[in-house]
């Protein structure tokens, strides 16, 4: 069972296939944390691991005893008696103390895993794929209730936890601080991994060794944000991304977070991950249940690769439920860089015309559809079809299109409001707002508060009607700024602080109605290209706009730092037009090809001026991806062979479970002159098995095609490139075909 306890010595050990976790009692009756990592046989001897000594300016909680919270590991953390560490949570009582003392009460095994109401969750399945420990534990002194949750899935390496409070007393109390999750840690040097970025450039690889002190990765931005991104993940010194033990932490959490390591006096290091603190408190009244987001945690004894395995597979399978979960992801054509807010009709069904000649499967209208929405200035809110452009309206248009041969996507963004709206006009009240305060602007646009039902309740009905005015197949949910001014007409003084939690649950529950009401529809989430790429959006919309950065070389990079937590089937990416609009670069027809193929892929140009060569080539790729790379991408599973970060190319291998099949794909960021030549040793194939490799890229002369090479070849020596231009790419489709002759 991946649960057991020892009730005599109080001794609980969670364990997945590779992994255990394990936790004790001590006897005044804390829950102290003895272990995470390698699978291990866990017996009473573990508990040497808990300190028992006295060290200078260490309090213990009685006089002449050898506990001290402040060495203690724990599970579940508190401030203000004795340990100094950074805490898990913080309450704030009636009576204007802060302490809190919660001691064990009793304990819950449970097979499966209960859902979560008003949060996106990892789902389980049948109740056979994994266990949950239910810790109740109790302060006497403000009938606080804090039940820590933990479900172990008996195939993957992960522990996913949340925590519920409780207001058992006859008082209100107010959370401060209510994280998901914090682990503490034996002394041991580490490294930090986290994702940072900006918008068109995110998430970075960025790794740090941890000193005395706090590593912290926030957002405050009131979403998961493109400058970070809610995961962290420690690494031991020589971790690579096939060697080494990972600790990763991701939140399924949409809005501000903190996610932190610390490293103590002694160097004990704490991490924890969950709601940002920062302009964060929860009014809890008798009675009253706070639940907090999960945290998934994962372990990995086999580098990065195993690590972001563990994650692709929990996403693919464990997240979003809906039926495009299953489904082939269409290759579309957005209009959205071909015309910006200036289009006609016509102009965009000559697009979907010259997309159905190369059998594109799908045409998304991006913004400027509605309203008087001929700019970034006005119209959100209004979503009426824009007569100007669309005579004939949405569902004409959608008509038109489907005779074409493709289904139609539609673009909106749902949580944001232009002054120059009759939206606007008719409810002002209806943004976020703090009384006596102008509101911040970004993109000339205010957010409508989404922590008012009256206000989720109009979404929901006008996209409702949106939805049913065409047959939409496809939905581009976007958000393009960042929140501020935290407050609602609606809330009371003190639960102002609840707004921007308040604002995620608002659009948590619209998404669950409208998945609900639309489940045809393919969702794809986008805040002005990755920011919001988390777990929280995932469960709701499968695929998810990476960056609004298209340039290959640059997309190369995101995606490879996406890659770390997040499947490709998570992600979109377009070939777009030269020079880039971003930043001005000429990249390669091939190279925009392969990186957008590495995604879900679609077009982001007018197709109507390509060049009858480019069409030529165009349609050679749409009909690789559709018969080769598309279910790889999607189902497959997928390396990082080479750093974009610290080399100057990058390559990445797409497989099938059983490496019968895969593709591999280089893209050269900065060559030099007269350049060396380049090895790619692929990872996880049969040495004693031959492989068929066919150089799928346009630049077949150095290697050649049909080439047949063994598996152990393949991993020690590897694939040659002659990167001879910025932005060159190969890539090789590699088929097993036997044994080796001397294997058989
Ligand atoms: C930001 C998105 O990331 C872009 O792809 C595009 O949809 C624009 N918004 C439209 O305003």
């Amino acid at each position: 069972m991946p649960i057991e306890v020892d009730l005599h010595n109080k001794i609980f050990h969670l364990s997945s296939r590779n992994s255990s976790y394990v936790m004790a009692l001590t006897s005044q009756g804390y829950l102290a944390h003895l272990y995470w990592g390698k699978r291990l046989a866990v017996s009473p001897a573990l508990l040497r691991v808990l300190p028992s000594m006295s060290r200078p300016f260490s309090l213990t909680r009685e006089q002449d005893s050898l506990l001290s919270l402040d060495l203690l590991p724990q599970e579940y953390p508190g401030f203000g008696h004795g340990d100094m560490r950074a805490p898990a949570y913080q309450v704030l009582l009636s009576d204007g103390t802060t302490i809190i003392d919660p001691k064990y009460q009793r304990h819950r095994v449970v097979a499966g895993k209960r859902d979560l109401a008003a949060l996106p969750h990892i789902r389980v399945g049948s109740p056979d794929n994994a266990e949950t420990l239910e810790m109740e534990l109790k302060d006497a002194y403000s009938q606080l209730q804090i039940t820590l949750v933990y479900t172990v899935l008996t195939d993957l390496d992960v522990i996913v936890r949340s925590v519920s409070f409780v207001n058992h007393s006859r008082n209100s109390m107010r959370l401060l601080r209510a994280l998901s999750s914090t682990v503490d840690f034996l002394e041991q040097s580490w490294e930090i991994i986290s994702l940072p970025g900006a918008w068109g450039r995110e998430r970075s690889i960025q790794r740090n060794s941890l000193a005395q002190g706090i590593i912290s990765v926030e957002s405050r931005r009131g979403t998961s944000s493109h400058q970070a991104n809610p995961f962290l993940a420690m690494v031991s010194p020589d971790t690579t991304e096939e060697r080494g033990e990972v600790f990763a932490f991701n939140l399924v959490y949409s809005g501000n977070f903190l996610a932190f390591c610390e490293r103590d006096q002694y160097s004990q290091v704490r991490s924890g991950i969950g709601i940002n603190p920062l302009d964060f408190s929860w009014l809890l009244e008798p009675r009253e249940t706070f639940q907090t987001p999960e945290a998934v945690m994962v372990y990995s004894d086999k580098g990065l690769e195993k690590m972001s395995w563990t994650f692709h597979t929990l996403y693919r399978h464990h997240l979003n439920q809906g039926q495009w979960q299953h489904l082939d992801r269409p290759i579309l054509i957005n209009n959205w860089e071909a015309t910006y807010f200036s289009f006609t009709e016509e102009k965009l069904l000559e697009i979907a015309r010259a997309a159905s000649n190369l059998e594109i499967e799908m045409f998304v209208l991006d913004d400027g559809w509605f309203g008087e929405r001929d700019n970034d200035r006005k119209s959100l809110g209004d979503y009426e079809a824009n007569s100007g452009k669309l005579p004939h309206g949405l569902g004409v248009l959608a008509e038109q299109v489907k005779q074409q041969g493709l289904t139609f996507g539609l673009w909106v963004e749902p949580e944001m409001v232009s002054q120059d709206s009759d939206l606007y006009r008719q409810h002002p009240d209806w943004c976020l707002q703090v009384p006596h305060r102008s509101s911040s602007w970004g993109r000339n646009q205010l957010v409508l508060d989404l922590s008012r039902p009256d206000v989720q309740n109009w979404i929901i009905e006008i996209l409702s009607k949106v939805f049913q005015r065409a047959d939409i197949a496809y939905v581009k949910w976007d958000m393009n700024r960042s929140l501020s001014e935290m407050g609602s007409s609606s809330l009371p003084k003190e639960r102002r602080q609840e707004t921007s939690h308040r604002y995620v649950l608002g659009l948590y529950h619209i998404l669950d109605v409208l998945t609900g009401l639309f489940p045809k529809i393919l969702f794809e989430g986008c805040s002005g290209g990755g920011g919001r790429f988390d777990p929280g959006i995932l469960y709701y919309m499968p695929q998810i706009w990476t960056s609004d950065t298209t340039d290959a070389a640059e997309r190369a990079k995101i995606q490879y730092g996406t890659s770390l937590i997040y499947p490709p089937a998570a992600m979109t990416a377009h070939v777009s037009g030269v020079p880039n609009h971003q930043l001005g670069r000429i990249t390669p027809w091939d190279a925009r090809h392969w990186i957008a193929m590495s995604a879900n892929f679609g077009y982001e140009l007018d197709l109507a001026e390509l060049t009858s060569n480019e069409k030529t080539q165009a349609a050679q790729y749409i009909h690789f991806y559709k018969n080769t790379l598309r279910k790889l991408v999607q189902w497959g599973e997928f390396s990082r062979l080479q750093d974009p970060f610290t080399t100057n190319g990058m390559s990445w291998m797409f497989s099938d479970s059983e490496r019968n099949e895969m593709v591999v794909v280089y893209l050269s960021l900065r060559t030099e002159a007269n350049p060396n030549r380049t090895w790619i040793k692929l990872r996880h194939l049969n040495p004693d098995f031959l492989y068929r490799i066919k150089d799928c890229s346009r630049q077949q002369e150095s290697t050649g095609s049909g080439e047949v090479l063994r598996g152990d070849e393949l991993m020690n020596v590897g694939l040659c490139v002659w990167p001879r231009y910025d932005g060159f790419t190969q890539a090789w489709h590699l088929v097993r075909e036997s044994l080796a002759m001397s294997q058989v």
